[in-house]
């Protein structure tokens, strides 16, 4: 194997696919443009969704590149040797131009013949076929033509062999996986690629784009198949350097070196103590990424603002937990902008916004830290008396309010001294509190409509009907990006690559004058975003921790996260007329329309 960099190994990668007539296109934002169901663009697919489902990309059929992404899913894995929030991704796609053969040729090649590895070693996976789609024998039979012999070709089922969509609708489709032996001995008769033993090594994924998942949950067949592929940047040079775990390569060494000349501990003595300098490490490369983005946002208490305060003070604790007194984030933060501002100029740009950001929420949360700390640690002789080895709701709650603990911190403290915390308790404390601050919340829900008059009302209602026909006329992928309502009209901004065709506008109004004259009840019911999703509803903004959201239903035919109001029957709102579709900005498009007597 050779032992690549990470700037090697996204060269090599990039510079393979181009000779083989891709086109190299730039990585996109962290923070998605057409996809507000998620926070983060978590793959390299994320930003090329509308492509994969039919749109013409400028650059062409066939393209390769690098993406930041984050997954908040691992947040609380990170201390651990292998979880990042923060990755880099490699890609390369079809776009219709070729399918599995060519896809899984193109990985064998890369992987033998340019990262040196031992064919002999190269063990993959295949979708084993269920009712959305057929047993993958195509994919099996190309390995099998490159030599990968049966024995090491593993069927296995949608839940290891399926990738996507990214979001909750979109494209998806069996995926190939590739694994690397390690040589350790297998874990049992049961050990096969996907064990979390250590057996087997993933480093990379073939995904065969052939669905689409619409809103209803059903899998659809694309009618252009399409190729996604994705390769981590930190575990590839971690495996081909030889090294156990991603923070020993070169993109976590100098980094690490800063939080040990900062706190006098030396990472490797210690498993608490490495937990610690891993949390801080991580925390801060992700938080210099959020902040830096081309569309960076600061830390505050909703979306990905929230995400990014929670990183900034889990790290200021665990700094603080390892001996640093005053101000740090900044000193590790310019060495992750030495290390990436080459591959992302946009870090340097926004450097005096990372800086500052990082100083002042640090000066708010280190204020308070130390005394919410002091105030745990006072409870904790009284909550140990106690058979009870959980922290209330009411305390979770005063920490964040009073001391701005988010929850999961709390969890955290409460998890290192062998308690768990009444998260079911915090949240009807947060919501209590909500309600009393309705007004301030109202605020968020409102969406753009300016007063509760009845025609208001009536556009409102409207607009969920519009938003659901869009989606059942042009795809499930279709998202509201914008909404503003006066008395005379309803304007609606939501991602399509290309402008609706004539034909297409008379189905989404005939769709919605449908709906107007079936009279369908309007109802309304509470629960959490969760709760909410899990029912499909579509879903705007991403509510604060624990906040109950009301979700408006429309007969059967549409499901939205709103704060209303709206009418009761759709039968008195009018005539739906669309009167104008244009365009508002790149891939996004803006209908303006009214409800006439
Ligand atoms: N989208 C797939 C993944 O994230 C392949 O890029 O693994």
């Amino acid at each position: 194997m050779k032992s690549l960099t990470a700037d090697e190994l996204r060269k090599l990668y990039i510079d393979f696919f181009v000779s083989k007539g891709h086109k190299q296109i730039s990585g996109a934002s962290l923070i998605p443009e057409n996809d507000p169901t998620v926070l983060f663009t978590t793959a390299g697919m994320h930003p090329l969704v509308p492509y994969i489902l039919g749109a013409e990309h400028p650059a062409g059929n066939m393209l390769t590149d690098y993406q930041k992404c984050i997954r908040t899913g691992d947040i609380d894995s990170v201390g651990d040797p292998h979880h990042l929030t923060f990755f880099e991704m490699l890609g390369n796609w079809s776009l219709g131009a070729y399918f599995k053969k060519e896809a899984i040729n193109y990985s064998y090649e890369f992987l033998t013949k340019y990262l040196g590895i031992d064919p002999d070693k190269l063990s993959v996976t295949v979708f084993a076929g269920d009712g959305n789609a057929p047993r993958d024998e195509e994919a099996a039979s190309v390995w099998k033509s490159l030599g990968i012999p049966e024995e090491r070709i593993f069927y296995m089922p949608k839940e290891d062999n399926w990738w996507g969509p990214a979001g909750e609708t979109g494209p998806c489709g069996p995926d190939s996986e590739m694994f690397i032996d390690t040589g350790r001995p297998a874990c049992g008769p049961d050990c096969r690629p996907g064990c979390s033993c250590g057996k087997y090594f993933e480093i990379w994924n073939d995904v065969f784009m052939g669905y689409r998942k619409d809103e209803d949950g059903s899998y659809n067949e694309m009618a252009r198949k399409c190729i996604d592929t994705g390769m981590g940047i930190e575990r590839t040079i971690a495996i081909l350097q030889g090294k156990k775990s991603v923070y020993e390569t070169e993109v976590f060494t100098p980094i690490i070196a800063r939080v040990e000349e900062l706190t006098g501990r030396h990472y490797g003595d210690n498993e608490e103590d490495d937990i610690s300098i891993r949390i801080i490490s991580d925390h801060i490369r992700t938080s210099v990424f959020i902040l830096g983005d081309q569309r960076g946002v600061a830390p505050s208490n909703v979306g990905q603002g929230y995400i990014l305060r929670r990183l900034i003070r889990r790290a200021v604790r665990h700094g603080r937990k390892l001996g640093i007194e005053g101000s740090f984030l900044s000193k590790i933060a310019s060495v992750v902008l030495s290390l990436y501002q080459a591959p992302y100029p946009e870090l340097k740009e926004h450097e005096a916004f990372i800086y500052d950001e990082l100083a002042k929420e640090e000066a708010k949360f280190s204020d308070t830290l130390a005394k919410g700390e002091r105030e745990f640690e006072k409870m904790l002789p009284n909550l140990m008396k106690g058979t009870s080895r959980v922290i209330s709701g009411r305390l979770a709650f005063k920490l964040y309010d009073t001391y701005g603990f988010p929850i999961e911190l709390t969890e955290e403290l409460a998890r290192e001294h062998g308690f768990s915390v009444d998260v079911k308790g915090f949240q009807e404390a947060f919501q209590k509190h909500q309600e009393l601050s309705r007004a301030g919340a109202e605020g968020q829900f409102k969406g753009g409509l300016a007063d509760h008059g009845e025609a208001t009302t009536a556009l409102h209602t409207a607009t969920h009907l519009l938003h659901k026909a869009l989606s059942v006329v042009l795809g499930g992928y279709v998202k509201q990006l914008g909404s503003n309502i006066t008395a005379e009209r309803l304007r609606f901004d939501f991602n399509n690559p290309q402008a609706l065709t004539k034909e297409q506008l008379k189905a989404v109004e005939d769709l919605v004058n449908e709906q107007i004259q079936k009279d369908l009840p309007v109802t309304c019911e509470t629960m959490t975003l969760d709760e909410a999703r899990a029912q499909g509803a579509a879903a705007q903004f991403d509510a604060k921790y624990g906040e109950k959201v009301k979700v408006y239903s429309i007969g059967d035919f549409s499901k939205e996260v709103c704060g209303g109001p709206h009418v009761e029957h759709t039968g008195t709102m009018g005539h739906f007329r669309i009167v104008k579709e244009q365009s508002s900005s790149a891939g996004v498009r803006r209908i303006k329309a009214v409800l006439e007597k």
